[in-house]
């Protein structure tokens, strides 16, 4: 820890390590407090750490570079930055201190206790404190833990807002020196959300994730009927063994391509609204906006349920199951003098139904790899749009012919209708299908053109600003 960990040639103004940089205070001598001094010190900074009882705090606990004062001390000896390293509902103990924090930076590294969106955020309320004082928020989305774990491990994005300029600046260019990527998030009225971004829980990925469960719900309950509760009600047929595995792998199929089809749809409902409004400038409803910007995550637990249906269904031939099958398949086949079982449509079948769930599930997989921020920040707009938009809909398809060849023409069988109940491939091709016609539709060239003209800005009439020159008049129609 003693070791600087950034090099010498940082050019940005600040302390060489060795050198006797600038005194950064820290009030409070907790686990925050600690992993920050041992990171300042290793950094190259002076660090005066306040505390209420500094006899009491272990001096071991410390880097050798921390000085262990009492707060008013590290109040007065920091140059320009103190941390204020204290629970926001111990702030008013500070108030003391009120002379010796005039004109220095207090940096509140809190979080928000609970998201129940408090009226004011704890930056502003110590900002309301102590007004002869600037306070920055920042570093609280970093645990002790990442603090001190060094520059590599713990190098990740620091929001930071304030609303003094100069401030800001100081504490985004400490931040920076400490290994982090500090991003300025604008001025203290943003102090909420960053407080409150420790604590919230995968926001974007409620929905989809609900969704997806009441799919799998609604298919694995209708493939319980239809395989195992009326054959064993009406039958007598025992299929529970098939619980666990085979009709898991026919629930998640079906989850993944209606998923699939959800993640594309809302663009053709969105293509549908511009065509019908006639300009793009109009929002649209909240719960179009809201889908349309879940695409990734429908998409991505599509990819998913998709991958462990691949898993499952190479695990099929496994199975006791499938071998007692077998066997038993074969003996009547001996008993019977069949010689030769091959049926060469259905070869074609099964060959056809893998391959194309084979190439399906491969490019759901280039999908979801462009998804990673740091591949999809490598491609420009019209690779991103070719991959997600081109390849997503090669993926629709593939995945569909994948479902219709495994059902090849067995639906048009009574027997496919057992207990009247459509088969769950059939069930689940309804919408994917439904997605595949709505796009070749769009893509007639009267509504295709359309499209593209509204969406590069043009406007029928009615939307029209009253001084708008006509296109008709400048010969771009
Ligand atoms: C495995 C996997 C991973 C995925 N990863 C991502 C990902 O990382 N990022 C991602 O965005 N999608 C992701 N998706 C979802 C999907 O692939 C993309 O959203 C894809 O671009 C949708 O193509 P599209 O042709 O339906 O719609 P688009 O071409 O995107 O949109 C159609 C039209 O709708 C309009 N529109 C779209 N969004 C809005 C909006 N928010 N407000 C107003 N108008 C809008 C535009 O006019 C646009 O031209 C993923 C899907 C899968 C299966
Ligand atoms: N720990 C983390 O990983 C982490 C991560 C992000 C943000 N934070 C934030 O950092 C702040 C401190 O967290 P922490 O984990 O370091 O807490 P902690 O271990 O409980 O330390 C808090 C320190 O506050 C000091 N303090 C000052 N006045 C006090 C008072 N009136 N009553 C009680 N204590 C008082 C105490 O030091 P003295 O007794 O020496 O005065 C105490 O050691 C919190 O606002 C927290 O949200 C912590
Ligand atoms: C490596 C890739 C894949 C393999 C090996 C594979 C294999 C299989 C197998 C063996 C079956 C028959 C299951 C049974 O007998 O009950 C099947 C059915 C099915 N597959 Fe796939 N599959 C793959 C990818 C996909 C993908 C990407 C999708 C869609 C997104 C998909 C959707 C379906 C559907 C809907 C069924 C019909 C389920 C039923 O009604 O029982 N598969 N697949």
């Amino acid at each position: 820890m003693h070791k600087p960990l950034l090099a010498a040639e940082v050019s940005e103004p600040g302390p060489q390590p060795g050198l006797g940089g600038p005194v950064i205070g820290i009030i409070g001598s907790g686990d925050f407090s600690r992993s920050l001094a041992a990171r300042l010190v290793a950094s190259g900074f002076r660090v005066a750490v306040g505390s209420r009882a500094p006899g009491r705090v272990s001096r071991a606990a410390f880097p050798a570079g921390a000085e262990l004062c009492s707060q008013g001390e590290a109040a007065q000896r920091a140059d320009r930055l103190l941390f204020v390293a204290v629970y926001p509902e111990h702030y008013h103990s500070l108030l003391g201190l009120s002379q010796q924090l005039q004109g220095k930076v207090l940096v509140d590294v809190s979080n928000a206790s609970s998201l129940s969106r408090q009226e004011q955020s704890n930056a502003e309320r110590l900002a309301q404190l102590f007004p002869q004082s600037s306070v920055v928020k920042g570093f609280n989305v970093l645990s002790a833990w990442a603090l001190q774990a060094g520059a590599c491990d713990g190098n990740r994005q620091v929001p930071i807002c304030s609303d003094e300029a100069d401030s800001k600046v100081a504490v985004l260019q400490l931040a920076r020196r400490l290994g982090f990527s500090p991003v300025d998030v604008g001025g203290l009225c943003a102090a909420r959300g960053v407080e409150e971004a420790p604590l919230v829980l995968f926001p974007s990925w409620g929905r989809p994730i609900l969704l997806t469960f009441l799919l799998f719900l609604f298919f694995y309950g209708y493939n319980f009927l239809r395989h195992i509760l009326l054959p064993f009600l009406d039958q007598g047929e025992n299929n529970f063994y098939q619980l666990p595995l085979v009709t898991v792998n026919d629930t998640l199929p079906a989850v993944a391509l209606v998923t699939l089809a959800l993640v594309y749809l809302p663009g053709l409902v969105a293509a549908v609204f511009q065509l019908a409004r006639g300009t793009k400038y109009k929002r649209f409803p909240g719960w179009l906006d809201g889908w349309l910007c879940s695409r990734k995550q429908l998409g991505l637990l599509s990819f998913l349920c998709a991958g462990l249906h691949a898993v499952y269904s190479m695990c099929l031939t496994l199975r006791s199951a499938a071998g007692y099958t077998l066997l038993n398949t074969a003996y009547h086949q001996v008993k019977a003098g069949v010689e030769n079982s091959w049926v060469e449509q259905l070869v074609w079948r099964s060959d056809l139904y893998l391959s194309c769930g084979i190439l399906g599930l491969g490019i759901l997989a280039l999908l979801a790899v462009t998804s990673l921020p740091s591949v999809g920040n490598a491609l420009n707009w019209r690779e991103f749009t070719f991959v997600q938009s081109g390849l997503g809909y090669a993926a629709l398809t593939l995945s569909i012919m994948h479902t219709l060849f495994f059902g090849w023409d067995f639906a048009f069988f009574p027997s496919a209708y057992r207990y009247y109940l459509p088969p769950v491939y059939l069930l689940a091709l309804i919408l994917p299908c439904t997605v595949l016609v709505g796009r070749v539709f769009l893509a007639l060239p009267c509504l295709m053109f359309r499209l593209a003209k509204i969406r590069r800005g043009w406007e029928c009439t009615r939307h029209r600003p009253p001084n708008h020159l006509e296109p008709e008049a400048t010969g771009d129609v």
